[in-house]
Protein backbone atom coordinates (compact mmCIF):
# COMPACT_ATOMS: atom_id res chain seq x y z
CA UNK A 1 0.00 0.00 0.00
CA UNK A 2 0.92 3.78 -0.89
CA UNK A 3 0.27 6.23 1.21
CA UNK A 4 0.36 9.97 0.61
CA UNK A 5 -0.24 12.54 3.51
CA UNK A 6 -1.03 15.61 2.60
CA UNK A 7 -2.20 19.14 4.64
CA UNK A 8 -5.63 19.29 4.38
CA UNK A 9 -8.50 18.00 2.58
CA UNK A 10 -8.28 20.56 -0.50
CA UNK A 11 -4.99 18.77 -1.27
CA UNK A 12 -6.32 15.44 -0.86
CA UNK A 13 -8.94 16.37 -3.14
CA UNK A 14 -6.26 17.85 -5.97
CA UNK A 15 -4.23 14.48 -5.68
CA UNK A 16 -7.54 12.35 -5.76
CA UNK A 17 -8.97 14.49 -9.32
CA UNK A 18 -5.68 14.09 -10.88
CA UNK A 19 -5.57 10.27 -10.23
CA UNK A 20 -9.10 10.06 -11.85
CA UNK A 21 -8.30 12.03 -14.46
CA UNK A 22 -5.17 10.33 -15.50
CA UNK A 23 -6.89 7.09 -15.23
CA UNK A 24 -9.30 8.54 -17.87
CA UNK A 25 -6.62 9.57 -19.77
CA UNK A 26 -4.80 6.84 -20.19
CA UNK A 27 -7.63 4.54 -20.77
CA UNK A 28 -9.29 3.30 -24.45
CA UNK A 29 -12.20 2.34 -22.07
CA UNK A 30 -11.93 3.43 -18.32
CA UNK A 31 -13.98 2.16 -15.86
CA UNK A 32 -14.14 3.90 -12.80
CA UNK A 33 -15.76 3.01 -9.54
CA UNK A 34 -17.18 5.94 -7.43
CA UNK A 35 -18.09 6.39 -3.75
CA UNK A 36 -20.10 9.01 -2.60
CA UNK A 37 -20.14 10.95 1.13
CA UNK A 38 -18.70 13.78 2.16
CA UNK A 39 -15.54 13.29 0.96
CA UNK A 40 -15.22 13.34 -2.55
CA UNK A 41 -18.07 16.02 -3.13
CA UNK A 42 -14.71 18.12 -3.76
CA UNK A 43 -12.58 15.72 -6.16
CA UNK A 44 -15.69 15.59 -7.98
CA UNK A 45 -15.99 19.15 -8.32
CA UNK A 46 -12.11 19.70 -9.54
CA UNK A 47 -12.11 16.40 -11.78
CA UNK A 48 -15.25 17.54 -13.70
CA UNK A 49 -13.76 21.06 -13.88
CA UNK A 50 -10.60 19.87 -15.52
CA UNK A 51 -12.43 17.49 -17.78
CA UNK A 52 -14.52 20.42 -19.36
CA UNK A 53 -11.67 22.65 -19.47
CA UNK A 54 -9.53 19.94 -21.18
CA UNK A 55 -12.72 18.99 -23.13
CA UNK A 56 -11.89 15.62 -22.70
CA UNK A 57 -14.15 13.02 -25.24
CA UNK A 58 -15.67 10.72 -22.17
CA UNK A 59 -17.35 8.11 -24.79
CA UNK A 60 -15.34 5.27 -23.42
CA UNK A 61 -15.74 6.00 -19.43
CA UNK A 62 -18.33 3.91 -17.65
CA UNK A 63 -18.87 4.53 -14.25
CA UNK A 64 -20.51 1.84 -11.18
CA UNK A 65 -20.73 2.99 -7.74
CA UNK A 66 -20.12 1.51 -4.81
CA UNK A 67 -23.84 1.74 -2.91
CA UNK A 68 -27.45 2.71 -2.73
CA UNK A 69 -29.99 3.16 -0.03
CA UNK A 70 -33.06 0.83 -0.40
CA UNK A 71 -35.79 2.54 -0.59
CA UNK A 72 -35.09 5.87 -2.19
CA UNK A 73 -35.98 6.84 -5.77
CA UNK A 74 -33.37 8.12 -7.85
CA UNK A 75 -34.80 11.34 -8.09
CA UNK A 76 -34.99 11.13 -4.05
CA UNK A 77 -33.01 13.97 -3.33
CA UNK A 78 -31.11 11.47 -0.39
CA UNK A 79 -30.16 8.81 -3.06
CA UNK A 80 -26.77 8.55 -4.11
CA UNK A 81 -28.37 8.82 -7.70
CA UNK A 82 -29.17 12.19 -6.60
CA UNK A 83 -25.84 12.97 -5.13
CA UNK A 84 -23.58 11.88 -8.13
CA UNK A 85 -25.61 13.52 -10.61
CA UNK A 86 -25.02 17.04 -8.61
CA UNK A 87 -21.75 16.24 -7.82
CA UNK A 88 -20.22 14.92 -10.68
CA UNK A 89 -22.76 13.02 -13.70
CA UNK A 90 -24.63 16.76 -14.61
CA UNK A 91 -21.50 18.44 -14.79
CA UNK A 92 -19.63 16.02 -17.13
CA UNK A 93 -20.34 14.26 -20.83
CA UNK A 94 -19.87 11.06 -19.42
CA UNK A 95 -22.48 9.13 -21.86
CA UNK A 96 -25.82 8.76 -18.70
CA UNK A 97 -26.17 5.40 -20.09
CA UNK A 98 -22.64 4.14 -18.86
CA UNK A 99 -23.32 5.39 -15.27
CA UNK A 100 -24.53 2.70 -12.69
CA UNK A 101 -25.41 2.28 -9.33
CA UNK A 102 -27.46 -0.45 -7.95
CA UNK A 103 -31.24 -0.14 -7.81
CA UNK A 104 -32.77 0.78 -4.35
CA UNK A 105 -35.98 0.27 -5.35
CA UNK A 106 -35.97 -3.33 -6.83
CA UNK A 107 -38.38 -5.32 -6.30
CA UNK A 108 -35.99 -8.58 -5.91
CA UNK A 109 -33.50 -6.88 -3.79
CA UNK A 110 -31.12 -10.34 -4.49
CA UNK A 111 -32.09 -10.78 -7.90
CA UNK A 112 -30.92 -7.08 -8.33
CA UNK A 113 -27.20 -7.53 -6.67
CA UNK A 114 -26.81 -10.34 -8.82
CA UNK A 115 -27.71 -8.44 -11.78
CA UNK A 116 -25.11 -5.84 -10.16
CA UNK A 117 -21.99 -7.71 -9.77
CA UNK A 118 -22.58 -9.21 -13.62
CA UNK A 119 -22.98 -5.77 -14.99
CA UNK A 120 -19.45 -4.87 -13.29
CA UNK A 121 -18.02 -8.21 -14.57
CA UNK A 122 -19.33 -7.45 -17.99
CA UNK A 123 -17.69 -4.19 -17.95
CA UNK A 124 -14.20 -6.21 -17.47
CA UNK A 125 -14.21 -4.72 -14.01
CA UNK A 126 -13.17 -1.62 -12.54
CA UNK A 127 -9.85 -0.14 -13.28
CA UNK A 128 -10.24 1.97 -10.48
CA UNK A 129 -11.69 2.03 -7.11
CA UNK A 130 -13.05 5.64 -5.89
CA UNK A 131 -13.32 4.59 -1.58
CA UNK A 132 -13.96 6.83 1.55
CA UNK A 133 -13.88 5.33 4.84
CA UNK A 134 -16.51 4.98 7.24
CA UNK A 135 -15.56 6.11 11.26
CA UNK A 136 -15.91 2.71 12.01
CA UNK A 137 -13.38 1.00 9.16
CA UNK A 138 -17.03 0.39 6.51
CA UNK A 139 -16.06 0.85 2.46
CA UNK A 140 -18.91 1.23 0.72
CA UNK A 141 -21.89 0.08 3.07
CA UNK A 142 -20.11 -2.93 4.44
CA UNK A 143 -20.27 -2.71 7.92
CA UNK A 144 -17.79 -4.32 10.69
CA UNK A 145 -18.52 -8.25 10.56
CA UNK A 146 -18.69 -8.56 6.73
CA UNK A 147 -17.38 -11.63 5.35
CA UNK A 148 -14.65 -10.08 3.30
CA UNK A 149 -15.51 -12.77 0.18
CA UNK A 150 -19.01 -11.52 -0.02
CA UNK A 151 -20.06 -10.20 -3.65
CA UNK A 152 -22.75 -7.03 -3.85
CA UNK A 153 -25.29 -8.12 -1.25
CA UNK A 154 -28.08 -6.27 1.19
CA UNK A 155 -26.97 -4.80 4.86
CA UNK A 156 -28.21 -3.89 7.41
CA UNK A 157 -26.76 -0.04 8.07
CA UNK A 158 -25.26 0.44 12.01
CA UNK A 159 -27.03 3.21 14.14
CA UNK A 160 -23.13 4.92 14.03
CA UNK A 161 -23.19 5.05 10.37
CA UNK A 162 -27.00 6.34 10.43
CA UNK A 163 -26.21 8.76 12.58
CA UNK A 164 -22.77 10.01 11.04
CA UNK A 165 -25.02 9.94 7.69
CA UNK A 166 -28.32 11.84 9.23
CA UNK A 167 -26.18 15.24 8.61
CA UNK A 168 -27.82 14.75 5.04
CA UNK A 169 -31.32 13.91 5.97
CA UNK A 170 -34.38 15.95 7.44
CA UNK A 171 -33.90 14.05 10.44
CA UNK A 172 -32.47 10.38 11.88
CA UNK A 173 -35.84 8.62 11.28
CA UNK A 174 -35.25 9.63 7.25
CA UNK A 175 -32.18 7.91 7.07
CA UNK A 176 -32.78 3.93 5.15
CA UNK A 177 -32.05 1.15 7.56
CA UNK A 178 -30.67 -1.23 4.70
CA UNK A 179 -28.69 -0.33 1.60
CA UNK A 180 -27.37 -2.56 -1.41
CA UNK A 181 -23.59 -2.27 -1.47
CA UNK A 182 -20.98 -4.02 -3.47
CA UNK A 183 -19.06 -6.48 -1.18
CA UNK A 184 -15.53 -6.76 0.33
CA UNK A 185 -14.72 -8.92 -3.17
CA UNK A 186 -16.23 -7.01 -5.66
CA UNK A 187 -13.43 -3.78 -4.40
CA UNK A 188 -10.80 -6.34 -3.87
CA UNK A 189 -11.59 -6.94 -7.70
CA UNK A 190 -10.89 -3.80 -8.79
CA UNK A 191 -7.27 -3.23 -10.55
CA UNK A 192 -6.49 -0.38 -8.52
CA UNK A 193 -8.32 0.97 -5.15
CA UNK A 194 -7.87 4.87 -4.32
CA UNK A 195 -8.69 5.46 -0.57
CA UNK A 196 -9.43 9.22 0.27
CA UNK A 197 -9.39 10.41 3.95
CA UNK A 198 -10.01 13.08 6.22
CA UNK A 199 -10.13 14.72 8.92
CA UNK A 200 -10.05 13.52 12.82
CA UNK A 201 -12.92 10.96 12.58
CA UNK A 202 -11.23 8.42 10.17
CA UNK A 203 -7.93 8.44 11.93
CA UNK A 204 -8.49 5.15 13.96
CA UNK A 205 -9.61 3.54 10.72
CA UNK A 206 -6.19 4.53 8.48
CA UNK A 207 -4.23 3.32 11.75
CA UNK A 208 -6.15 -0.21 11.85
CA UNK A 209 -5.29 -0.13 7.75
CA UNK A 210 -1.57 0.18 7.96
CA UNK A 211 -0.92 -1.31 11.45
CA UNK A 212 -3.57 -3.65 12.84
CA UNK A 213 -4.48 -6.95 12.12
CA UNK A 214 -6.84 -7.78 9.66
CA UNK A 215 -9.71 -8.79 10.54
CA UNK A 216 -13.44 -8.79 9.78
CA UNK A 217 -14.19 -6.53 12.37
CA UNK A 218 -12.47 -3.50 10.20
CA UNK A 219 -13.51 -3.73 7.19
CA UNK A 220 -10.70 -1.50 5.66
CA UNK A 221 -8.75 -3.82 6.41
CA UNK A 222 -9.36 -5.99 3.37
CA UNK A 223 -7.09 -3.60 1.81
CA UNK A 224 -3.70 -5.10 3.22
CA UNK A 225 -3.73 -7.34 0.56
CA UNK A 226 -4.71 -5.69 -2.36
CA UNK A 227 -1.71 -5.32 -4.38
CA UNK A 228 -2.67 -1.81 -5.34
CA UNK A 229 -3.77 0.64 -2.99
CA UNK A 230 -2.72 4.46 -2.72
CA UNK A 231 -4.24 6.32 0.43
CA UNK A 232 -4.37 10.15 0.09
CA UNK A 233 -4.93 11.14 3.81
CA UNK A 234 -4.46 14.58 5.63
CA UNK A 235 -2.81 15.14 8.21
CA UNK A 236 -5.28 14.90 10.68
CA UNK A 237 -6.73 11.49 9.07
CA UNK A 238 -3.08 10.55 9.42
CA UNK A 239 -2.37 11.52 12.98
CA UNK A 240 -2.31 8.08 14.39
CA UNK A 241 -0.12 6.48 12.58
C1 LIG B 1 -21.06 6.34 3.60
C2 LIG B 1 -20.71 5.72 2.24
C3 LIG B 1 -19.25 5.35 2.17
C4 LIG B 1 -18.40 6.51 2.66
C5 LIG B 1 -18.70 6.78 4.10
C6 LIG B 1 -17.88 7.91 4.69
O1 LIG B 1 -21.41 5.41 4.55
N1 LIG B 1 -21.51 4.58 1.93
O2 LIG B 1 -18.93 5.01 0.84
O3 LIG B 1 -17.05 6.23 2.50
O4 LIG B 1 -20.07 7.15 4.18
O5 LIG B 1 -18.49 9.11 4.42
P1 LIG B 1 -17.88 10.55 4.56
O6 LIG B 1 -17.00 10.74 3.40
O7 LIG B 1 -19.08 11.45 4.53
O8 LIG B 1 -17.17 10.59 5.86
Amino acid sequence: MELLIVDDAEEMSEKAASVLYDVIGEKQRAVLGLATGGTPVRTYKILSSRLNRAKKPLDHVHTVNLDEYIGLSPSDPNSYHSYMEKHLFQHTAIPKDQTHLPDGMAEDLAAECRRYEQLINSLGGTDIQLLGVGNNGHIGFNEPGTPFNQSTHVIDLVESTRKANARFFPSLDDVPRRAITMGISTIMKSRRILLIASGKGKADALKELFSGPQTEKVPVTALQSHPQVLVIADKQAASKM
